[in-house]
């Protein structure tokens, strides 16, 4: 079986059952021209880093409702962006996300830069932000790695290199997969797939799209990796 075989299953899999996201824009609607806002996609994937789906949702509606464009957070005083990150942790994501919206704001009219390496110029926007965004706002075909791709990747190839040592070889089997073709949705199917049935324990097998492409299920002990390394 091929990438571009196990692209098709996976990317069925999230047309038919896609997690409605406040941040998304769902197969459908993109087909009728409507596209991510960026500043949506931006707060979504900083507000994931180290947090839950279901725990971030509530922030999430809570800032776009109250600053709905990213002129509208960057000319907020520090001190009421900061009380409404309150639970969110991590509090330098919060003095990012104000420098990264001030920069938009300021030295960009507003606008989030179009691309992955225009991207990364923006205060706290590291690799893995700048390519999610560029794919999921812009669709910048690009190679967008977190825990849960890293865990499919390993399973998927059966990888016996354990983490962190194997994060090199992870980031090179899912950069094999991605095309030029609807870089967002292939992301977010991705996260989706690990989210939800490729999970870190008692991963859901029987309902997984890409079981037949699975080395590690053929080993009959997906939930043993990724691999790691005896504490
Ligand atoms: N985790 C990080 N980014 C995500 C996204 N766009 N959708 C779902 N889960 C995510």
């Amino acid at each position: 079986m091929t990438a571009d075989t196990l692209r098709a299953q996976l990317l069925a899999w999230y047309d038919a059952g896609a997690r409605d996201l406040p941040w998304r824009v769902r197969p459908a609607a993109q087909a009728s021209g409507l596209r991510a806002d960026p500043y949506r996609v931006w707060l979504s994937e900083v507000m994931l880093q180290q947090t839950t789906v279901p725990h971030a949702t509530p922030y999430f509606l809570k800032f776009t409702a109250r600053w709905p464009s990213v002129t509208d957070l960057a000319n907020e005083d520090d001190g009421e962006v900061m009380a409404a990150w309150a639970g969110l942790g991590y509090y330098a994501r919060a003095r990012n996300l104000l420098a990264c919206a001030r920069a938009v704001a300021r030295e960009h009219g507003g606008v989030f830069p179009d691309t992955e390496e225009g991207l990364r110029i923006l205060p706290g926007l590291g690799p893995y932000t700048a390519a999610a965004v560029a794919a999921i706002a812009f669709d910048r075909p690009g190679n967008v790695v977190d825990g849960n791709v890293e865990r499919v990747m390993a399973r998927l190839f059966a990888v016996e290199q354990p983490l962190p040592d194997a994060k090199p070889e992870l980031k090179r089997l899912a950069a094999a997969l991605v095309r030029d073709q609807r870089p967002g949705d292939w992301a977010q199917a991705l996260m989706d797939l690990g989210a939800t049935l490729c999970r870190p324990k008692a991963p859901i097998c029987d309902r997984c799209p890409v079981a037949g492409h699975c080395a590690a299920l053929a080993t009959g002990a997906p939930e043993t990796f990724p691999r790691r390394t005896a504490k």
